[in-house]
């Protein structure tokens, strides 16, 4: 049985899919980094961090401290934007605690000491992609937060898409909204740059992936489960029995989902995801639906054809319907099977013996 195999999750044939995250951890953010920095079919190049779940400094700190229960000093971590284009930040505590990830630092979590990369999280990312497209080289971008650092990364260095692969964001919906009626948390929070990035994408023919609502209460994780992995040797269990612990009793429930790491599941095995091409829309004003993405299923050209706003020129692999179990199945086995990870030197988070 090769690694990957044994993970759950396909890989690549060619070796670990080169990948980025672009993150607003956020409790189930920090599931995704402890996923993509331990599966073994992934190659984790940088992780970018931008106003969303928490104020972006604390994005930061709450970033290098999953890095560094992972044993994953090497990953560069840069500071984003700190606010949307146009609004101010709106922090979402009621779902993710005080600190973004679930407050977890009074039950014994140390907070990471490390410094972020001195440049900006957009300057990060185009270094990333252009050193990969000299290299022969595309790397997988999965924005799992809202796409500041992603619209301003295309509009101003529209040649990183040579070094991309796809766009893969957990975002938007075909059909509900948490954050609204109509509109979900990462592009309600900043709707422009939602639009920028669907429209840069499209005139640089980068493909895209939306893994958004219909698909990302899915892939869930028992309490019971939840409890196993917090009694584990390995840090990297204890911490993602704990996010998922957290997130039962925030919303009073037997199991959680694994959230933005499904976003990650997606890159990894593909085959566990039904998706259709789909035009797609933001929508920018509105005053109930501000933040919606318009996502258009008429099966009819007559329709489009009669429609007075023409088809959208983003069309786009929409995530309709995904295998849940065979995703949690994939994080599980990542997080729940890793050996205690040995920080690197630099790496500060532990947890205390009180
Ligand atoms: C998204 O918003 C955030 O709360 C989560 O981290 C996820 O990225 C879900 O709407
Ligand atoms: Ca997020």
């Amino acid at each position: 049985m090769t690694a990957e195999a044994a993970f759950g999750g396909a890989g690549s044939p060619a070796g670990p899919i080169p990948i980025v995250l672009d993150v607003d951890t956020g409790v189930d953010d920090a599931c995704a980094v402890l996923l993509a920095a331990r599966h073994p079919g992934l190659d984790l190049r940088a992780v970018t961090c931008v106003a969303g779940n928490a104020a972006v400094d604390q994005v930061v700190t709450n970033t290098l401290t999953v890095l560094d229960v992972a044993g994953r000093g090497d990953v560069p971590v840069a500071r984003g934007v700190d606010r949307p284009l146009l609004e101010p930040a709106r922090p979402a505590r009621h779902v993710h605690g005080e600190d973004g990830m679930g407050d977890l630092e009074p039950a014994g979590w140390v907070t990471s000491t490390r410094s972020a990369d001195p440049r900006h999280a957009v300057d990060l990312l185009r270094d990333v992609l252009l050193a990969a497209a000299e290299a022969g080289e595309r790397v997988t971008l999965v924005p799992l937060a809202p796409m500041t650092n992603i619209a301003l990364l295309l509009r101003t260095h529209p040649q990183v898409a040579r070094g991309l692969e796809r766009i893969v964001f957990m975002g938007g919906a075909a059909l509900v909204g948490n954050a609204t009626a109509a509109a979900e948390f990462n592009v309600w929070h900043d709707p422009e740059s939602a639009a920028i990035v669907l429209d840069a994408a499209a005139g640089l023919g980068v493909p895209v992936t939306m893994y958004g609502l219909d698909v990302f209460y899915a892939p869930r994780v028992s309490r019971s489960r939840a409890a196993d992995l917090m009694a584990a040797p390995s840090a990297v269990a204890r911490l993602a029995g704990a996010l998922i612990d957290f997130q039962c009793r925030r919303f009073a429930e037997d199991d959680a989902t694994i959230g933005d790491a499904g976003a990650v599941c997606a890159v990894l095995d593909p085959g566990g995801l039904t998706t259709r091409r789909l035009p797609v829309r933001i929508e920018l004003a509105g005053t109930w639906t501000r933040g919606q993405t318009v996502v258009d299923q008429r099966e009819t050209g007559l329709d489009h054809a009669h429609d007075p706003h023409g088809l959208a020129p983003a069309v786009i692999d929409v995530a309709l319907a995904v295998d849940g179990d065979r995703y949690a199945r994939t994080w599980l086995a990542t997080v729940g099977a890793t050996p205690d990870a040995q920080p690197d030197e630099g790496s500060t988070a532990r947890r205390s013996e009180r």
